[in-house]
């Protein structure tokens, strides 16, 4: 175990923490307010957030949409070079928070933003941001990672980069309750995933990386068995606080990391608009058969701590099944239907996006390539 970990950004957590913004802002900061389709119209947040922001200078942009693109974000970004913004407040789920770090990075560069998801620019500065969440899921409000789709090129890709990872994050349980179910099911289903692409590789015995990830899963597997409870405070501040511990950082340091589900699952999303967390339920478990002999340590030891599975008998196997039953539990399909009637096609366009984004070698052991993925995607793919 090796690694340097720092989390910087302040976590304002309960209800009417929105609030909390006026003291997080300098008072001479020119703000630009970042938001989706406009769901915060509508439930509230837009008018708590213009209350916290009363007598500062502000202004906003909307519209960032689902799998926020570049070409929507490029509109944000000449308002704040030709605005003098020199903060960014994004309001919504994990995409306006996405975009809205490309903004802040794309806004400090001359260039194409679109050079900083090729790799071409390195980002070394960005506007500041904070993130009131109204989605849990992707834990986007306190890490530094960001996807962002080029529609033009059916291209989804991600960067990374210390300099976008917010200052502040609002979690206010209470922004949750206009959250249609497919959408609180989808961040029960991101959350694990994310937990799962850190902790199902090889056993490295980081006992603390393990039990924690253990712990978070176990969390979920509770909220999606009570999804009945969903209306209550409990529920909601257990999932969004869940969510959030997922991905920021933490239960990733110093253990190999597999991303291969996230990556293949991208494509999916960039082709045919399958929502993300959905994505992800799709490729799994066929990955996870697929690559079962790298990971079947890990597997059998979530078999036993997690799903609480008995006896050695086939125990990564049955670990898989229980997963993908976790899935269908709640609704949540593991097979991709979106494609058409064209299977054979539908695989080609995939693997031919993945070449195209370099994905040659997926997983902790870069033992997914081209041939990995054509099996995975004739198991996944309906
Ligand atoms: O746009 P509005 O009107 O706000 O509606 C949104 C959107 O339609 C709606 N919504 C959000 N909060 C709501 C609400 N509706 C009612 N009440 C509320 N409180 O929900 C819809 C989906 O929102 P979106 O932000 O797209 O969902 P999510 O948070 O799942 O984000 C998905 C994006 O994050 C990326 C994904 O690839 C995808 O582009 N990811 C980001 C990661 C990161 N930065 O670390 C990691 C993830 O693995 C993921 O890849
Ligand atoms: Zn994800």
């Amino acid at each position: 175990m090796k690694f340097s970990y720092s989390n910087p950004t302040q976590i304002f957590f309960g209800q009417g923490q929105i609030s909390a913004i006026t003291r997080a802002l300098d008072p001479q900061a020119k703000v630009l307010v970042i938001y989706g389709g406009g769901s915060i119209k509508k439930n509230g947040v837009y008018d708590q957030v213009a209350s916290a922001l009363k007598g500062f200078d502000w202004v906003e942009f909307s519209g960032v949409e689902p799998n926020p693109t570049k070409e929507t974000l490029d509109k944000a970004v000449l308002i704040v070079k030709q605005q003098q913004i020199n903060f960014i407040l994004a309001v919504g789920g994990g995409s306006v928070i996405d975009g809205s770090k490309y903004v802040a990075a794309a806004a400090q560069y001359e260039g194409d933003g679109w050079d900083i998801l090729t790799g071409k620019h390195q980002v070394n500065s960005a506007t500041p941001l904070g993130a009131v969440l109204t989605l849990p899921a992707t834990g986007s409000e306190s890490n530094s990672g960001a996807v962002i789709t080029k529609a033009e090129t059916q291209d989804k890709l991600a960067f990374l980069s210390p300099y976008v990872q917010p200052k502040f994050a609002v979690m206010d349980p209470d922004v949750m309750k206009t959250l249609p179910e497919k959408q609180l099911l989808n961040g029960i289903v991101d959350a694990w995933v994310h937990v799962c692409e850190q902790y199902i590789t090889r056993p490295t015995g980081a006992m603390v990386q393990d039990a924690y990830a253990e712990a978070l899963l176990k969390t979920l597997k509770k909220l999606g068995e009570r999804f009945a409870d969903r209306d209550s405070d409990e529920w909601r501040a257990n999932l969004m606080w869940a969510a959030n511990q997922a991905l920021n950082g933490l239960i990733g340091s110093g253990v190999p990391q597999d991303w291969a589900t996230h990556m293949i699952g991208h494509e999916l999303t960039a082709l045919w608009h399958v929502d993300h967390a959905r994505s992800l339920a799709i490729v799994q478990p066929s990955l996870l058969r697929n690559q079962i002999e790298f990971k079947r340590a890990k597997l059998e030891q979530m078999g036993r701590e997690v799903f609480a599975l008995q006896g050695d008998e086939q125990l990564a196997e049955r670990t898989i099944n229980a997963i993908e039953a976790f899935y269908h539990s709640m609704g949540v399909a593991t097979q991709l239907t979106e494609h058409g009637d064209d299977k054979e096609a539908a695989i080609d366009a995939v693997i031919s996006q993945l070449n195209n984004h370099g994905m040659v070698a997926l997983t902790e052991n870069q033992s997914v390539t081209p041939t990995e993925v054509k099996q995975i995607l004739t198991a996944a793919i309906a």
